[in-house]
């Protein structure tokens, strides 16, 4: 059945909004029974209170809690069939700007905690024989992103975690649970809606913004038919791909490519402040 996955149950780490929200909206109504899941306990609960769903109160720094979360959900209907580790920060600037606390807090929610949702369910499948791991990854998982070195350090960790563990899953002959990456370009959430004046940022706003329900659904059909890495759009992610593979081309263009990302911020503020005209108060 090589990991591709009918029913059962869905668990969506950071899902208290954003991303996470909308990939477990997008997962119920493919028919899966989703447990929304966040540090934010309250949000868990209002997110999920919306389309009927369940929640808990997750951090993914907590392994013990990863693995009792997995084991709750196998003993369920249909078992455990997709785990997203989606719960993810983004502290902007350059490396040298974050303290200590802030690269250690980066890799242990981004890298770590996806570390230990991905093992916490690995275990549960594999003895079911069945499931998939969604991570979610992001351009800056393929390519520098300068302003977002530290993120993007953790992202190319969790990468590297991923097609690694799903070799090893391979090469142990275990072809019915998989896992799969999305790199999706910036997305319009939370995450990003306080850092129109960042400049730390700027990375994240060179393309144009995707929304959480676009990105949701590529996730959606990523767990039906299962692939170990896309990015998204498909064409930016060849971009990077090949800024990548030739950094002594690529960096001369970083300065530019903070200005594009710049211009992009003045867009999406002038386009938030069309929307909020007077007459809206
Ligand atoms: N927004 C973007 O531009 C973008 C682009 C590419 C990839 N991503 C990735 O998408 C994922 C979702 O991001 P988003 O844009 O929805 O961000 P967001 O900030 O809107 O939501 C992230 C959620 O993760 C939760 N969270 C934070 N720390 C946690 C922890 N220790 N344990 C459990 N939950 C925790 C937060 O409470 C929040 O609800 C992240 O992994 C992010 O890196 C985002």
């Amino acid at each position: 059945m090589n990991g591709r996955t009918v029913g059962g149950q869905a668990v969506v780490t950071g899902a208290g909004r954003g991303l996470g929200r909308a990939v477990a909206a997008e997962l119920a109504r493919r028919g899966y029974s989703v447990c929304l899941t966040d540090v934010d306990g309250d949000a868990a609960r209002a997110a999920a209170e919306s389309f009927g769903a369940r929640s808990a109160a997750l951090d993914v720094r907590d392994e013990a809690a990863c693995v009792a979360l997995a084991e709750d959900a196998a003993r369920r209907d249909g078992g455990l069939a997709v785990w997203v580790n989606n719960a993810g920060i983004l502290p902007t600037g350059p490396a040298w700007t974050h303290d200590a606390a802030t690269r250690r807090a980066v890799m242990e929610v981004n890298a770590l905690g996806a570390m230990n949702g991905t093992l916490a369910a690995l275990a549960v499948m594999r003895a079911a024989g069945r499931g998939h791991v969604v991570n979610v990854v992001s351009l800056a998982g393929l390519v520098a992103a300068p302003g977002e070195a530290v993120y993007g350090a953790s992202k190319h960790a969790l990468l590297a975690f991923s097609l690694g563990t799903l070799a090893e899953l391979r090469a142990a002959g275990e072809r019915a649970v998989t896992i799969s990456c999305i790199c999706p370009d910036g997305i319009w959430t939370p995450m990003l809606h306080d850092k129109l004046d960042d400049a730390g940022a700027a990375a994240s706003f060179t393309g144009t913004l995707l929304t959480p329900e676009r990105v949701a659904r590529r996730i959606g059909r990523l767990v039906e038919h299962p692939r170990p890495v896309v990015a998204l759009p498909r064409w930016r992610g060849g971009l990077v791909r090949l800024l990548d593979a030739f950094p002594r081309v690529a960096m001369p263009l970083a300065g530019t490519m903070l200005s594009l990302g710049r211009a992009g911020q003045r867009r999406q503020a002038r386009r938030l402040a069309a929307r909020h005209t007077p007459a809206d108060g």
